[in-house]
């Protein structure tokens, strides 16, 4: 099949790459020149385990094209995704900017009979404006052409997206007419040979699907850390707490990790727009807004476990923090608690060392640019030399059973606040170390 995938992030990317790899025609395109100039050249603009051979593989294989030419790249295509971002607009809600703008395009310059798809999370009712859209440029250039729009929402997870995406748990499918349905069971059957992994719904129900996981999954990081910081008020231990929970099978052991927060790309904004557009139909959403007020103070209760041992004024103070990245096994700096942590403590007086495996060109350049007292060191270890303390932010594997008698002897005194409750099972109190975790 002929597809093209507009936007080339994380999703857009990895959906044309993972769609090209079964043999299908993809075309990705974007309007960032240079990404699509590097992109031709095989260089990823993001990090992401497994994707750059994938793209690799492909290019050379000719399955795999990239483009800045949207209205060349769409003629013959068969099914057209729109990937773009959906940022968080100034009042919360999800700008729809870009993907109106890619929509607007299609109608311009669409040629024959397409499949124009949401891929990217948008709020219920986007399809119709998608619609409405490519429609109006359709009737100024004065031309009839069927088209049908669809919405699938993205499930994938950063860090293991490929594997998400070519094994995936489900394909959500809403579509109106027969003809789009039955195609894009042609695209995914490929992805779902093992069992029947296709759920067809009417479009509004697939849009509202994604928003509805995501804050599922926020509701159950923010209970979790709300238990956890009751357990500290009571004397209870939130970790074994969770493992006492987690053993009900209607909880599961998934997503209730206490830690400082949520953040990415997807949660913050995803939990914030349904918010807004509950709010737009006159519905005051309570534990969604719960959700995220609880959130945004878990993202500093590290800081207070800091300012309680060293106290407000954290001038002199050195701190060896592991991590940047949101989560582990990606580069994604959108949101991530490390930042609201870092900028407190540096307004607070605090030098910081920093080390991340993947995330430190994204904060040096962006996300914490120009920040002064942010120093970013080659190696984890080189970031606690001495550090008065070191401060674990992000769980990458490399992180999690590190030397604890070499960290002790870079740390100017044996102290470690750990932010993702990484440690607990390693008795550091016995090895001499003054510990603070989440939730004890
Ligand atoms: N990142 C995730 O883990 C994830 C998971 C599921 C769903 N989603 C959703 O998927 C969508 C995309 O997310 P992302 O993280 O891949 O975004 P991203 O910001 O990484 O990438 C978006 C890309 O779209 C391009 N773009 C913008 N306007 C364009 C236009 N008019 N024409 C062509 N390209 C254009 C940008 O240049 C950029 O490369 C969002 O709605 C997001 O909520 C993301």
């Amino acid at each position: 099949m002929k597809i093209v995938v507009v936007g080339t992030g994380y999703v857009g990317l990895v959906s044309g790459t993972c769609f090209s790899e079964m043999g299908n025609n993809v075309t990705c395109v974007d309007i960032d020149a240079t990404k699509i100039k590097k992109l031709k050249k095989g260089e990823l603009p993001i990090f992401e385990p497994g994707l750059e051979l994938m793209v690799a593989n492909n290019i050379a294989a000719g399955t795999l094209h990239f483009s800045t030419d949207l209205s060349t790249a769409i003629q013959g295509a068969e099914i057209i995704f729109i990937a773009v971002g959906t940022p968080m607009g100034d009042d919360g809600s999800a700008d729809l900017q870009y993907v109106l703008d890619v929509a607007k395009s299609i109608g311009e310059t669409i040629q024959h009979r397409s499949i124009i798809v949401d891929k990217s999370t948008v709020p219920i009712g986007t399809a119709d404006k998608v619609k409405t859209t490519i429609q109006k440029a359709l009737d100024k250039r004065n031309v009839t052409i069927e088209f049908d729009v669809v919405s699938n929402p993205e499930f994938l997870k950063e860090g293991a997206a490929i594997v998400d995406f070519m094994k995936p748990d489900r394909v959500v499918i809403g579509a109106e007419s027969h003809y789009a349905i039955e195609k894009m069971k042609q695209l995914y059957t490929p992805f779902c040979m093992s069992h029947e992994r296709f759920i067809t719904m009417d479009v509004r129900s697939a849009e509202m699907t994604k928003y509805a996981a995501n804050a599922m999954l926020a509701t159950k990081i923010s209970f979790m850390n709300e238990v956890a910081n009751i357990c500290e008020l009571v004397g209870a231990d939130a970790n074994q707490v969770r493992i006492g929970i987690g053993s009900d099978n209607r909880i599961g052991y998934s997503f209730i990790y206490p830690g400082c927060g949520y953040g990415g790309s997807c949660f913050p904004k995803d939990v914030k727009a349904l918010k807004k557009i509950a709010e737009e139909y006159n519905y005051k959403a309570n534990l969604i807004t719960a959700v995220e007020e609880v959130n945004d103070l878990q993202k500093l209760v590290i800081v207070h476990k800091i300012t309680s041992k060293f106290g407000k004024d954290l001038s002199g103070k050195t701190f060896g923090i592991w991590g940047l990245a949101f989560k582990p096994g990606t580069d994604d700096m959108r949101e991530a608690p490390s930042l609201y942590i870092i900028k407190e403590l540096v307004k607070l007086g605090a030098k910081i060392q920093v080390f991340d495996p993947k995330a430190m060109d994204e904060a040096r350049s962006f996300y914490l640019k120009g920040l002064k007292n942010v120093v970013y060191m080659n190696s984890k270890y080189a970031a606690l030399s001495n550090a008065d303390a070191m401060v674990l932010l992000t769980e990458w594997k490399e992180f999690r059973s590190p030397d604890f008698d070499e960290i002790k002897n870079l740390l100017k005194a044996p102290v470690i606040f750990d932010g993702r409750n990484q440690y607990n099972m390693f008795n550091l109190e016995k090895k001499g170390f003054e510990y603070y975790q989440i939730g004890k």
